[in-house]
This record gives C-alpha cells, sequence and structure tokens, in this order.
C-alpha cells in the first residue's frame, strides 16, 4: 500500500527512487541468475522467445520508451525481428501479424487500461503475451500467459524512473536468454555489465549539486527545452522530454539529431537550451555537428558524454558502460535535471497536475 512506504529523509519520492536505481540493478541481478551464474528463467518464457519469429512490444508512457531501447536489445543481440507500438494506437493501427508472434507488454503498474484492451484482442486471437511489469499480482500479469517481474520495488512517485531503468535491465537480460538459447555466439555477460551499470548509477547519485546546477542555468525560467541524440540516445531523450514534460511543465521535445534540420531547427532562437546526449561512439561527430548548428542559432548546448566520447566544453560525462547499456545510466542526468527543474519552479515534484501513476480509463 502506498501510504505505507516511507519517504524517510527524502524530500520526495521521485528522489528516492531515482537513488534506488543502482540497488535495483544489484537486485536484478540476484534474482534473475542462478547458483552457476546462468540466467533464470522461467523455461516457458525461454521457449516462447525461442519460437516466436516476431516480438510485438505494447507499452504507454515511459514503458514505451523502455521498450524503444528493448527492440535495440532483442535484435541487436538476440537477433529477433521487434516492433514497438503505443498501445493506445495498436487496435486503430493494427499491423500485419507474422505467423508466430509473441506480445511483450510492458508495463509498471501492469493495470494501464490501453494495454489491458490490446491483451483483451490478442488473447482473443490465441497468440502468447509476456508481461514485464512492478507489480507481478496485476491485471495484465494475471491475463497474460508469462510474466517477468521488475524487482523495482512500489514506485511512488507519478514519473517514472526506476522501473524505466528495471524494465531496461530485464529487457537486456531477456535478449541475452534469447540468444543463448537459439546458440548464438555471444560476448556479453549482462550480469557483469549490469553490475558496472549499477557502480556508474551510484557514482552518478553522488553528483546531484551538479544536475541541481545544471538545471537552475538551463531550466529556471525557459519555456522550451529540446532534447537531441542519435540511436539509443534519440530514445533517451525522447524520456528526457517526457520526464521535464510531466513535472516541470516545461514544453520539451526529444528529436532524433540528423531530424532537427528537418523542421525544428526553426524553433531554436537565443537562449534555447537544447540537452544532447552523446554516449553512441558511430554517431558522436554526427551528433556533435547537430550541436554545432543549434550553438549558431544561439542554443544554449548541455552535452552529456560518455567517458571516452567526451570532448571539452560537455557538461556532463557519464562513466564507461557497455554500448548498449549506456541508457540505463544516461538517462539519470536527465531525471535529476528535471527533479531540480521542477523543484526551482515551485512544482509539485510527487503528483504533478493533470496526471496519474496508473491509468485505469482508456
Ligand atoms: C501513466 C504514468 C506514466 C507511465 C504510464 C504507463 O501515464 O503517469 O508515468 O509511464 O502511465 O504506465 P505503466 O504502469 O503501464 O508502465
Amino acid at each position: 500500500d502506498a501510504s505505507d512506504i516511507e519517504k524517510g529523509t527524502y524530500p520526495h519520492f521521485m528522489l528516492k527512487e531515482i537513488d534506488e536505481q543502482p540497488f535495483v540493478m544489484r537486485k536484478i541481478i540476484q534474482e534473475y541468475q542462478d547458483e552457476h551464474d546462468d540466467i533464470k528463467l522461467d523455461e516457458d518464457i525461454r521457449k516462447a522467445m525461442k519460437e516466436c519469429d516476431r516480438v510485438y512490444i505494447i507499452a504507454a508512457g515511459t514503458s514505451y520508451h523502455a521498450g524503444l531501447i528493448g527492440k535495440e536489445f532483442l535484435e541487436k543481440i538476440a537477433e529477433v525481428p521487434t516492433e514497438v507500438h503505443v498501445a493506445s494506437e495498436f487496435s486503430y493501427n493494427f499491423p500485419l501479424l507474422s505467423e508466430k508472434p509473441l506480445f511483450v507488454f510492458i508495463s509498471q503498474s501492469g493495470e494501464t487500461a490501453d494495454l489491458r484492451s490490446v491483451l483483451v484482442e490478442t488473447n482473443k486471437l490465441g497468440h502468447p503475451a509476456l508481461t514485464i511489469t512492478n507489480v507481478p499480482g496485476s491485471t495484465l500479469s494475471r491475463e497474460s500467459n508469462y510474466t517477468m517481474h521488475l524487482h523495482a520495488g512500489p514506485e511512488i512517485a507519478v514519473a517514472s524512473t526506476k522501473a524505466y531503468t528495471a524494465q531496461m535491465a530485464v529487457l537486456a537480460i531477456l535478449a541475452v536468454d534469447t540468444a543463448r538459447a537459439k546458440g548464438l555466439t555471444l560476448d556479453f555477460d549482462p550480469m557483469k555489465e549490469l553490475g558496472i551499470v549499477s557502480s556508474a548509477m551510484e557514482a552518478l547519485c553522488d553528483q546531484k549539486e551538479l544536475f541541481d546546477q545544471i538545471a537552475r542555468d538551463y531550466l529556471s525560467t525557459t519555456r522550451n527545452c529540446f532534447f537531441i541524440g542519435r540511436g539509443l540516445d534519440y530514445y533517451v531523450g525522447l524520456e528526457g522530454a517526457l520526464k521535464l514534460k510531466e513535472i516541470s511543465y516545461i514544453q520539451a521535445e526529444g528529436f532524433a539529431g540528423g531530424e532537427l534540420k528537418h523542421g525544428t531547427i526553426a524553433l531554436i532562437e537565443d537562449g534555447t537550451p537544447v540537452i544532447a546526449l552523446a554516449t553512441q561512439e558511430h554517431v558522436n561527430s554526427s551528433i556533435r555537428s547537430n550541436v554545432q548548428e543549434v550553438i549558431t542559432r544561439g542554443a544554449n548546448d548541455c552535452i552529456i558524454s560518455l567517458e571516452g566520447l567526451d570532448r571539452e566544453g560537455d557538461a556532463f560525462v557519464i562513466p564507461k558502460v557497455h554500448s548498449l547499456l549506456t541508457p540505463l545510466v544516461s538517462v539519470l542526468p536527465l531525471q535529476l535535471i528535471s527533479y531540480y527543474a521542477a523543484l526551482h519552479r515551485d512544482c509539485d515534484v510527487d503528483k504533478p497536475r493533470n496526471l496519474a501513476k496508473s491509468v485505469t480509463v482508456e
């Protein structure tokens, strides 16, 4: 029960939940590892993943953003073709299904009505469904064939933080397990890499003053803000923009770096904050040219990069982690910047206006 969960010394649940992320990573490692250091997973899930010819991820909000990263994991690590769909759109934009689809519902609460109506439909069609949720006894969990638990502990703040990183961690484990079950050769130990992620998250949580300062400098009075990135960084930017909108009411948008010039760059004025992510080696120089383009138009740039890819003038450099797992770490600065921006703007961090933690109506 939410009322039993204490904030302890934290002023807000959101800050507490951001800080819990390193522990959630360790908990996930523990829960998904057996005594032989192999992945511990329901044999039926392994079989369903191995047998399907395509995964359809269905989610909403922050969980949808985790799904976008999940697609990259499933395709790049496990070679499983994957589509990601916004739950509320799925019924009208019903895709042509493959022969052996597997539906994967990602939901922190397990109660989101938009997802449930898709599940009712796919159950009717007889397609198998896996729910990845923080609440194993939830409606989606009960009504689908299989469940994977996030083990993130109760998330109380409306703006999702630790559930998002937990979703990505569990999806990475699922992808590696599937790759192994398919006999693919893989140079990626998910538990070791998630351990490194956990330490990197910890190092980040110790530097809150810096993000407080960034929020103060860039966001205390602005009307809008842009997040740009390429590859995985683009998806993290979408989540960064959502966080900022949800709790600070700043109009924020996430963009693919290369897409800026096709319209959005028209909005860049003197002092417009542009937060850029640069954690992906193969696009490092192109995202940096995008930053130059916006600086030329007067933008206030804030670059968050990865150790080894950093350049002079970057606002923050995140510790080195596996290139596929950078989203799990690079989102923390964005969560913290949003948190402090909301504080500086006197917003109700844990209970933003017009929003509900779980939306049980369509
Ligand atoms: C609501 C919440 C969001 C959340 C979304 C999906 O809109 O405010 O934070 O991402 O629902 O929730 P779920 O529980 O399905 O992950």
